[in-house]
């Protein structure tokens, strides 16, 4: 868990006292924690005792924070590999499942983008309110993960389901998650991403309007799975995930030269760059003027095709292509798997509105290598991109 930087959200129940010892246990296995508290958790634990014990300041207040101008949740949010929600109460599930937002722990919930872990610790009767159950089942249909917690004598002095999770029992599913987080750990991933530019003159150029979005989002997902990856990109309004090595370039030709440098020393190619099939035969030195009433011809000349001049050189490598359609989805993407001998093909009908080219999100059909096809629903390019990941070969090894 070294470096590892877990947001450990406190809620208000009496087993918040146990969070300070699983604090100490994340803390000794060298996680970087920074402690977020529901409004009434400093009722049972002061924000003092998690700061001592973090040596991080503590997120606990919405407003009047020294740090509130500086939107603390949204820096925490950014920043953390994880949030633990540990204790989970009824109310602060209620609010996650909901979408509230009124203290600072579930401010930061809806502010977080990566995975979220959850102990519930309740009177066993709350635990079995159907409210509760649907909050649970709705959270957990969105990818929050349980420990559920163990029966036994609990605070109010009943005795049934309700008891906060032992603590070497969430430490450990803790510890697992991370592990499965890193499956790409020694696998090296070479991704392209965004349009290419092909110029014309020196103030034009020919282009299409792809952000890039498809390949960054692969690139982040795969460095944070603990893959070695280089992103080649054409020119895009995006940030490089950290930790990437990223290599800019600007014209189909510059992004082939690129692709061939890196590949013989990666395991998987994902060539999701809409690379452009033109060029200008002849790049004009100074810029083309307009003569009054006439138009103009530009002759074009075909660029290399990347992934076929691929296929003539790969190896082991696992390379997954893309198709952008207007018509004919799925048997124009399995002529492009064919004549580039693509290990997956990703298709998607840009035509389509909402998704593709800008959107987040994207609705994709894969077709594998046995040509067997599966259509995937509308999700975010992220979880696509995740989705893509879990088909590299040895990604789990
Ligand atoms: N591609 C490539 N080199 C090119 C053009 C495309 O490597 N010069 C890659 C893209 O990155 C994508 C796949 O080939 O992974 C398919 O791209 P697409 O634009 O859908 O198809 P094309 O092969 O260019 O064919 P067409 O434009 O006729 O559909």
């Amino acid at each position: 868990m070294k470096n590892k930087k877990i947001a450990l959200a406190v809620s208000a129940g009496i087993a918040a006292y146990k969070a300070v010892e699983l604090l100490r246990m994340l803390v000794k296995e060298g996680a970087d924690v920074r402690v977020v508290m529901s409004a009434n958790a400093g009722q049972f634990v002061t924000p003092l005792t998690f700061e001592s014990l973090s040596g991080n300041p503590v997120y606990h207040q919405l407003f009047n924070s020294e740090r509130s101008a500086d939107m603390e949740h949204i820096r925490v949010a950014e920043n953390a590999d994880l949030m633990l929600v540990v204790p989970a109460t009824a109310s602060t599930l209620g609010k996650m499942a909901n979408g509230l937002a009124d203290d600072a722990l579930s401010n930061l919930y809806l502010a977080f983008k990566g995975p979220v872990m959850a102990a519930p610790a309740m009177n066993e009767g709350m635990w079995g309110n159907l409210a509760v159950r649907k909050n649970i089942e709705q959270l957990k249909s969105r990818g929050v993960e349980f420990i559920e917690p163990e029966e036994g004598e609990l605070a109010c002095g009943t005795t049934g389901p309700g008891r906060l999770a032992d603590l070497d029992r969430i430490f450990s599913r803790v510890k697992s998650r991370f592990e499965k987080l890193q499956d790409l750990r020694g696998i090296k991933i070479l991704v392209t991403a965004g349009p290419t530019h092909e110029p014309l003159d020196p103030v034009r150029y020919l282009s299409n309007p792809s952000s890039g979005k498809m390949g960054y989002a692969i690139a982040g997902q795969a460095q944070a799975r603990g893959g070695e990856v280089v992103l080649i990109s054409g020119p895009t309004h995006l940030k490089p995930p950290t930790g990437v090595g990223f290599k800019s370039c600007k014209t189909a030709e510059e992004m082939n030269q690129l692709v061939q440098e890196f590949l013989p020393e990666c395991d998987a190619l994902i060539m999701s760059a809409a690379v452009g099939d033109f060029t200008a035969e002849k790049l004009e030195k100074e810029k083309i003027k307009k003569q009054s009433g006439e138009g103009r011809t530009l002759n074009l000349v075909p660029t290399k095709d990347i992934l076929m001049e691929v296929s003539k050189v790969k190896t082991h490598q696992f390379v997954v292509g893309f198709a952008a359609e207007t018509q004919n989805l799925v048997q124009s993407a399995l002529e492009k798997l064919r004549n580039k001998k693509l290990d997956l093909i990703v298709a998607n009908d840009i035509s389509a509105p909402g998704i593709g080219f800008q959107s987040d999100n994207n609705q994709v059909t894969l077709i594998d290598a046995d040509e067997k096809i599966e259509n995937l629903p509308r999700m975010s390019k992220k979880e696509i991109a995740d989705i893509l990941l879990d088909k590299i070969p040895g990604h789990a090894r």
